[in-house]
């Protein structure tokens, strides 16, 4: 049995896996720009978030029918439960549908079925976090917010992802704000590819609970103090900061660093299907490449119960805590 964890930073249409794009293009007759699955593969060499950006919306042509979300989020949590994962918080990009036409609705009740029945087919509890596209407009994520109204019993929270620099956090205030009267809760990436005063504009004026990436607060060493003193729990991607480019190798992330300073470290996949690896996958990656041992190992577990928004049964999250502290790396099975 691998190490129980959560997963806190995992974009839903980057679980998109090669083979099933094509099936779901076949399916809903979908011509894609590529011979077959080994020539798209071939196809994820980044040199940045932008590059990536385009094929990962580019792709998202073969998601249409309530079905193609269902499979989707299916596929990704029997692949999740695989590698140890009890928890999930999920997010999805519903400006990217609703620009090609797919409705909200079709969106989120084809994921909800997967999710609705995760508990029971993957032992996965789940919660979904909506994104806003911050390289959209402002207007266009406060009517996002408005369209969501019928569904919000089913969204634990509103997220900010895409292209980062350019479009600081200050820009969303009055939707994060409306979020949060409607009672949800708000996290939203900061310090990918953008500067740490992002970090600070998501904390201070997003009043965000957790950062999505937050690597670059390493630049300031006062705001690391601050997350320290303050318990923000970052949602790191170490696979995605390399093929994304934002750290040069495996072994020179930060990751060591920033757990020796005292922060509430968590790690994650961010989009696996295009970035080598799922979170079972990223844990032996860094146990690897960075020597993190296996006590190192068992905070990022803890960690990543502790961050998650499960406030709503604390007796799943102290029950999967425990068999984090009692877990034995010397038999895993
Ligand atoms: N960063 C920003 N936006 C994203 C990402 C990411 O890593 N993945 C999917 N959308
Ligand atoms: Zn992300």
């Amino acid at each position: 049995m691998p190490l129980p964890k959560a997963e806190l930073h995992l974009h839903i249409e980057g679980t998109l896996e090669p083979e099933l794009a094509f099936a779901l293009a076949a399916r809903n007759s979908v011509l894609l720009p590529y011979k077959d699955a080994e020539e798209l593969r071939r196809a994820y060499l980044f040199e940045d978030l932008q590059s990536f950006l385009h094929l990962y919306y580019g792709l998202m042509a073969v998601l249409n029918t309530e079905d193609d979300f269902t499979d989707l989020a299916d596929a990704y949590l029997a692949r999740a439960a695989g590698q140890g994962v009890r928890h999930a918080e999920i997010f999805f990009d519903p400006q990217a549908h609703t620009a090609r036409g797919v409705a909200l609705g079709t969106v989120i009740e084809g994921l909800a079925r997967a999710l609705d029945r995760s508990e029971e087919r993957h032992g996965v509890s789940t919660r979904l976090i909506m994104c806003f596209l911050r390289d959209q407009s402002a207007q266009s994520a406060m009517e996002t917010l408005e369209a969501a109204k019928p569904y919000l019993g089913r969204i634990a929270a509103v997220g900010l992802d895409s292209a980062e620099v350019g479009n600081p956090p200050s820009k969303f205030r009055e939707v994060y704000e409306a979020a949060a009267a409607l009672g949800l809760r708000r996290v939203a990436h900061a310090g990918e590819e953008g500067p740490p005063a992002y970090i600070r504009e998501a904390l201070d004026i997003l009043g965000v609970e957790r950062i999505d990436h937050g690597l670059r607060c390493m630049e300031e060493p006062e705001l690391v103090e601050r997350l320290v003193r303050e318990r923000i729990p970052l949602t790191l991607c170490p696979l995605s900061n390399v093929r994304l480019r934002a750290v040069d190798t495996l072994e020179e992330h930060p990751l060591r660093r920033m757990m020796d300073a005292g922060l509430l470290c968590t790690v994650n996949s961010d989009d696996p299907a295009y970035f080598g690896g799922y979170v079972g996958d990223t844990f032996h990656a860094v146990h690897e490449a960075l020597g993190l041992d296996d006590e190192r190992l068992r905070e990022l577990a803890r960690n990543s119960f502790l961050a998650s928004f499960l406030e709503d049964d604390e007796e799943r999250r102290a029950r999967l805590i425990a068999e984090v502290e009692a877990y034995d790396f010397e038999r895993p099975e």
